[in-house]
Parts: C-alpha cells; sequence; structure tokens
C-alpha cells in the first residue's frame, strides 16, 4: 500500500510499503478513507526526529471502513464506517474505565515510562504505525473503533479521531464558570476548534490570539475577539484591558513547543537538531527544550485563582517555570493527550445535519496522499491559507 513515512527533519515521502495485518484476534483492518495532518504532526516534522525511525509512518486522525475482522471481533464487521482514535485504548483497563484513556495501562510504553501508546507518534508512543495511509492496524477492535452513520461526508465525523475531543477537553479542563471568559492562545485547528467549543458551551466571551490572519480572520468569522501577536506585543495587557484589569477566568494554551517568539527555546531545539540522534535524544529527555512563550503568556495573562488548560504539547524534561507567579496567583493547570473515548458521548450529538461546530468547512485543503508532502510543508509555512489537511488516500 502506499503511506505517508518519516525520513528526516521536514522530509516526509509517500513511499510503498507492505500492507498491514491481522496480529491479534481482536485486530481490524481498516480501509483509510479520510486522515488529517495534525499540529503534532509538525512537530515530527521539525524537532522530534530524534525519536522517530527512517520509514516510520506518521497520522493519527483517520477514519475509513472496516475491511477485515480477526476472529475474537464482535462489535464492527467489515463494511462498517468507523473513525480511529488518535490513542491505542484498550477501553477496559483501571485508567480507560476512569476516562482517561490515554494513559491506558494495556497500552502504556512503560520501556519509555510514557503513557498509552498512540498511532504514528514516535517511539515515545510505541511506534505504532499511523494512519496517513491506504490501510491501518487497529488494535482493541471491539473497543476503539467509534462506529458513524453513513450519509454524511467524511469531513462532519473525522475530527472525533483528535480535533474534537482534544478540543473539547481543551475546554472542559478549563472550567470556564457561566458567562465566563477564556483566552485561547493560538489558533491553528485545536484552538480554533476549542473558540467554536467554547462559545457554543456558553462563554460570554471568548479572545483568541496568533499571528497568522487567515487564522484571525476565521476565527472573528465565529464571534471570537482576535488579538494578532504580530501586532500588538503585550496582548496579556490589552486583554486584561477588556476584563476589568483582571485577565480572563481561564487560558488555553493551543501553541506547544514550537511557540514563535521563543529564542531560548529555538536555540536549544537547533541544537538539538544539529547533534546525532541518540545525543539528541539524551539531551532531549533531560533538558529544557520547549519554546515557552505562550505557556508563559497563559500564566501571565490568567486572571488569579484562574485555570491554564493545556492543550498543546510540550517535551521538555527541565522547562524552567514561574513558580513564584503560578503559586502567587494561586493558578491550576490541567493538561495532558486528550483522552478521545471520554469524550465522544458529548460531541457526537453535535455532529448533526445542523453542524454547529462548523465540522463540514472546517477543512481548508482536502488533497490525495500523493500530494502530502506538498502539504505537509504548506501547513507547516502556513502557506495558501493552510488550516486543516485532509488527506484522502
Ligand atoms: N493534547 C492533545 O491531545 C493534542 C492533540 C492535538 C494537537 N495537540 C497540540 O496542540 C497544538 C496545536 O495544534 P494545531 O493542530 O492547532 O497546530 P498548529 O501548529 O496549526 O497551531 C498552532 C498555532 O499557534 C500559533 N502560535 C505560535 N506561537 C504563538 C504564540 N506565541 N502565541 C499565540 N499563538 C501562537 C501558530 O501561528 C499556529 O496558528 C500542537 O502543539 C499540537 O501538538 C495536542
Ligand atoms: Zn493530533
Ligand atoms: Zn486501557
Amino acid at each position: 500500500m502506499k503511506a505517508l513515512t518519516w525520513h528526516g527533519k521536514r522530509d516526509v515521502r509517500v513511499d510503498t510499503v507492505p500492507d498491514p495485518v491481522l496480529k491479534d484476534p481482536d485486530d481490524v483492518i481498516v480501509k483509510v478513507t479520510s486522515s488529517g495532518i495534525c499540529g503534532s504532526d509538525l512537530h515530527l516534522y521539525e524537532v522530534l526526529g530524534p525519536f522517530l525511525s527512517e520509514g516510520d509512518i506518521l497520522g493519527h486522525e483517520p477514519m475509513g471502513i472496516v475491511e477485515e475482522v480477526g476472529a475474537a471481533v464482535t462489535e464492527v464487521r467489515a463494511g462498517d464506517r468507523v473513525v480511529i482514535p488518535f490513542n491505542v485504548s484498550c477501553g477496559v483497563c483501571h485508567n480507560c474505565s476512569q476516562g482517561l484513556h490515554s494513559q491506558c495501562d494495556t497500552s502504556r510504553v512503560r520501556e519509555q515510562g510514557m503513557g498509552g501508546a498512540l498511532f504514528g507518534y514516535t517511539r515515545l508512543y510505541g511506534q505504532v504505525p499511523g494512519g496517513q495511509a491506504e490501510y491501518l492496524r487497529v488494535p482493541f477492535g471491539n473497543k476503539l473503533p467509534i462506529k458513524v452513520p453513513e450519509g454524511p461526508p467524511d469531513d462532519r465525523f473525522v475530527y472525533l479521531s483528535d480535533v474534537l475531543p482534544t478540543a473539547w477537553q481543551a475546554v472542559e479542563y478549563a472550567v470556564v464558570p457561566p458567562g465566563g471568559t477564556v483566552a485561547v492562545l493560538g489558533l491553528g485547528p485545536i484552538g480554533d476548534m476549542a473558540c467554536r467549543i467554547a462559545l457554543h458551551r456558553g462563554a460570554e466571551r471568548v479572545f483568541g490570539v496568533d499571528l497568522v490572519p487567515e487564522r484571525l480572520a476565521r476565527a472573528r468569522r465565529r464571534g471570537v475577539e482576535v488579538f494578532d501577536l504580530a501586532a500588538d506585543h503585550d496582548v496579556a495587557d490589552t486583554i486584561r484591558g477588556l476584563t476589568d484589569g483582571r485577565g480572563p477566568d481561564a487560558v488555553i494554551d493551543a501553541v506547544g513547543m514550537e511557540a514563535h517568539g521563543a529564542p531560548v527555546g529555538k536555540l536549544a531545539q537547533q541544537i538539538a537538531g544539529l547533534l546525532p540522534d541518540t545525543v539528541a535524544e539524551k539531551l532531549m529527555r533531560k533538558a529544557g527544550v520547549d519554546r515557552l512563550s505562550a505557556l508563559y503568556t497563559a500564566i501571565d495573562l490568567v486572571r488569579r485563582g484562574g485555570t491554564v488548560s493545556l492543550s498543546g504539547v510540550y517535551g521538555g524534561m527541565a522547562d524552567p517555570l514561574p513558580l513564584l507567579t503560578m503559586f502567587d496567583k494561586q493558578l491550576q493547570l490541567r493538561m495532558g493527550q486528550a483522552n478521545v473515548h471520554r469524550w465522544v458521548g458529548d460531541i457526537l450529538p453535535l455532529l448533526g445535519d445542523d453542524d454547529p461546530l462548523g465540522t463540514e468547512d472546517f477543512a481548508t485543503h482536502r488533497v490525495p496522499l500523493a500530494e502530502a508532502p506538498q502539504a505537509y510543508e504548506r501547513f507547516q509555512k502556513k502557506q495558501d491559507g493552510t488550516v486543516k489537511v485532509l488527506l484522502r488516500p
């Protein structure tokens, strides 16, 4: 089959690789019909190279049609339409039954000291072949696939794999009080969807911050009050001015480890990028290699006693944080990979024909798998208005 594989920094290719096969009796093979490119994939493309091997298949936002099922699979059958969560979660262990699917005890990558495995996401998360491919092997076939109805286009459902539950969890963890305010840093797919969900769930005011004009415009069209980081050097002060000088009740960081405006982290990431992989891996495991400007803004901006909800991915082990401020302001900080299955029941009712979250025109680009390398490049460089790309293998 064809699959998008990693070959090095900013080097992904569409290669011919062996078709996946059933290994365990509860495996399922899915023929992928749509598969998103995520901001998390951009971290693999740029800075997480030391944790990848040449030929790794990327992608963790797939949906498609069940092609084949193992002997023990009773919950889906060939021909069913399914979305596959990015967490490889068993659905029955202690953590899964607490709704902590990203911490699945069964798939946990213990040798790396990490939580549950993820599709297409480095050795740290189990080096599981990903879904930017024609076919995908899916373990836990009775629990993991989310069955969705026939009829509406893939775009209505594909974001159940990641964007919707991640943005939902970001808003849930932000605990915005009724009539309260929230600022969302980063208006990529995750931040944009978090704004939509916050408004839908009754936040009084949603402030969105980014520096890409089309992303700001897109959020503004949905009722977000937007602020251009490139034009306003003290966005935190500006937003505080609109919230009686206090700051919003919550701030969602939907930026992560490659934030703009963080020279120290950028240097650390560049140095890591120049080292041989084994040395870089050691450095990244021990050092503070994240670009922290978005997180610093979140801590500065949120009101005293407010909540910072972190959905942007970070990876440094020794990142300096302003604990004096965090303690003095009495902040709560919640974070983590999304627990996809935990939120599916809340989100599915919003995927009807009225489409209140605007899933059907959420993607800016829909391209064949063969064009994925160019799509990665345009997404990273924010060219051609790219916000969300769906591959159609
Ligand atoms: N927690 C999870 O389960 C989960 C799931 C999916 C994605 N993510 C993470 O969420 C983050 C966003 O993903 P995305 O798909 O929206 O990617 P993205 O890269 O398109 O979005 C990031 C946005 O942040 C903006 N930005 C950069 N620096 C900024 C700053 N200092 N202040 C404000 N905005 C800034 C960029 O212009 C961009 O629009 C990534 O770190 C990704 O890895 C986490
Ligand atoms: Zn993702
Ligand atoms: Zn589990």
